[in-house]
């Protein structure tokens, strides 16, 4: 599989409990390289703007005031098969259901503060990395 991009969000939760090394040694591990990051503190637009594909679900306030919550750290993440790799570290959107030893199963409490964010596809990962990222802040690794 060819060397693939995707987006990686640090939520709110995890930050909160100093896991932002952990988690990243989990994708480094994995092999996947961080080639641009920033930590932020989400405004209510550039949330709801993230997520406005699940405006209409009835989840979305509750999404978008726990992302704004506090602040986050974006990632783009660079390796052989990415997204899924990066899926699969992460676990099943509900840490309940979360396969022991993934992102979510660990540093998760619950659905609503659940760790992490990764793009489900190769179309989001696009949407999104430039949603957070000018080309000049990403570097690519040799
Ligand atoms: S996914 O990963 O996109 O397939 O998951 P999905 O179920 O479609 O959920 C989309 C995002 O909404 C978050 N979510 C919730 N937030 C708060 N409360 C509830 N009940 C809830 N259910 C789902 C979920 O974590 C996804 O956010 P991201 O940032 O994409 O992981």
């Amino acid at each position: 599989m060819a060397q693939q991009r995707t987006l990686s969000i640090i939520k709110p939760d995890a930050v909160g409990k100093n896991a932002i090394g952990d988690i990243i040694a989990r994708f480094e591990k994995a092999g996947l390289a961080v080639v641009a990051c920033k930590m932020l503190h989400l405004s209510q637009e550039k949330a709801e703007g993230f997520y406005a594909e699940h405006r209409e679900r009835p989840f979305f306030n509750d999404l978008v005031g726990f992302m704004t919550s506090g602040p986050v750290v974006v990632q783009v993440l660079e390796g052989d098969n990415a997204i899924a790799k990066n899926r699969d570290l992460m676990g099943a959107t509900d840490p309940k259901k979360a396969e022991a030893g993934t992102i979510r199963a660990d540093f998760a409490s619950s659905i609503d503060a659940n760790a992490v964010h990764g793009s489900d596809s190769p179309e989001s990962a696009e949407r999104e990395i430039d949603y957070f990222f000018a080309a000049d802040e990403i570097c690519p690794r040799g």
